[in-house]
C-alpha cells in the first residue's frame, strides 16, 4: 500500500486528508474511494481536464504522462509542472503529496461570466 495525502481543498477536502491506496490504482479512484470527489467529467477516459492534480510530492514515482494526457494538460486550469490527469497517473510504490487545484477548467469559466 502506498501512503497518499491530500492538501486542503475549500470544497472537496476541507481538512486535507492521508490514506493508503493500492499500486496500481488510479489517483482518481484512490480520492473517489476515500471519498474526496474530484470531477470526472469524461469518466476517466483522458477525454477532459476535470480530474487534473498536482503532484507535489512523489511525482518521479509515476509513470510518463502519455501524449494525449498531456495534450489536455496543456489545457488545465492552473497547469504545472508536476501536474497530471489523476485518471491516468497510478499509484505507484511511493508516498505521495496531491493538491487538487482550486478551480477545473468549467468554474475557471463559471467565474469570468
Ligand atoms: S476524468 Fe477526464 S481526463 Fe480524467
Amino acid at each position: 500500500m502506498t501512503k497518499i495525502t491530500v492538501l486542503p481543498h475549500p470544497t472537496l477536502c476541507p481538512q486535507g486528508l492521508t490514506f493508503e491506496a493500492e499500486a496500481g490504482e488510479s489517483i482518481c479512484n484512490a480520492l473517489l474511494y476515500h471519498d474526496v470527489f474530484i470531477e470526472h467529467a469524461c469518466e476517466q477516459s483522458c477525454a477532459c481536464t476535470t480530474c487534473h492534480v498536482v503532484v507535489r510530492k512523489g511525482f518521479n514515482s509515476l509513470e510518463e504522462a502519455t501524449e494525449d494526457e498531456e495534450d489536455l494538460l496543456d489545457k488545465a486550469w492552473g497547469l504545472e509542472p508536476q501536474s497530471r490527469l489523476s485518471c491516468q497517473a497510478l499509484v505507484a510504490d511511493e508516498e505521495l503529496v496531491v493538491e487538487i487545484p482550486k478551480y477545473t477548467i468549467n468554474h475557471a469559466r463559471e467565474e469570468n461570466h
